[in-house]
């Protein structure tokens, strides 16, 4: 069969990556988490002692910045100069610099370049903000996955505290979110939209394996 991608557009804590995973693992056909690769950028930021808002810093740090997307049985890591640092970028502070240094269009043109690369060899589901209108635009299928602030608040906090982190409260992670959207949303470059074709899904409305195959069966349609 033929080489397809599909996109998966949405904001923070929509569940994107959850569905994207899930129809991946049910197709039998390869993930991509082009977010991690973002928050891999914003990892090599704070490690570095630079400001992930200022673009002339951010610019200079890509030079020396190596990253490297692995799989392993289908899993994705991250590496950064070397190191597999895919266990040290789901943090609150990894979140928010990820989402200022990806507004930068230097750094950005570096990221598409490697989705564009990683995806175009195997038949992928990618999950992002700019996958439909940037990335792959004439991905074969695409998706906007989303769910109110407040739940997405909830899910995020679950999720904090499975990683053993307690240190936010509800109102700090929507207050978190809120502002992400903010960033994402707003920024010049790729902004986080979605494209008239794609097929909406709000994930607050059913189960996530129900949202799944709600997923699987508009590719099967088309299919
Ligand atoms: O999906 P995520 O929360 O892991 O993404 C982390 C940040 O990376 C998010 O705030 C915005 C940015 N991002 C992006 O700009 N473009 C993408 N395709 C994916 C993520």
């Amino acid at each position: 069969m033929s080489i397809y991608q599909i996109a998966v557009d949405g904001p923070s804590g929509s569940g994107k990556s959850t569905l994207a995973k899930g129809v991946a693992k049910k197709l039998g056909i390869m993930y991509l988490d082009t977010g991690a690769m973002y928050r891999t950028c914003g990892l090599c930021a704070v490690k570095n002692g630079i400001d992930p808002k200022n673009e002339e810093q951010v610019n200079a740090m890509l030079d020396d910045m190596k990253i490297e997307v692995k799989f392993e049985n289908g899993i994705q890591h991250m590496i950064l100069n070397g190191e597999d640092v895919t266990g040290q970028i789901r943090t609150p502070e990894v979140s928010m610099a990820a989402s200022s240094v990806s507004a930068h269009p230097k750094l950005r043109v570096k990221m598409v370049d490697m989705q564009r690369e990683i995806a175009k060899s195997q038949t992928f589901v990618l999950d992002g903000r700019d996958i439909a209108s940037n990335v792959l635009p004439n991905a074969k299928y695409k998706f906007y996955v989303t769910a109110p602030a407040e739940v997405r608040a909830e899910r995020r906090l679950a999720e904090l505290k499975e990683l053993g982190d307690e240190s936010q409260s509800y109102e700090e992670v929507l207050a978190d979110i809120i502002k992400r959207d903010e960033q994402d949303m707003n920024r010049a470059v790729s902004p986080l939209v979605q494209v008239p074709e794609a097929v909406v899904i709000d994930t607050s409305k059913v189960d996530i394996e129900q949202t799944r195959d709600l997923l699987i069966s508009y590719i099967e349609e088309v299919r």
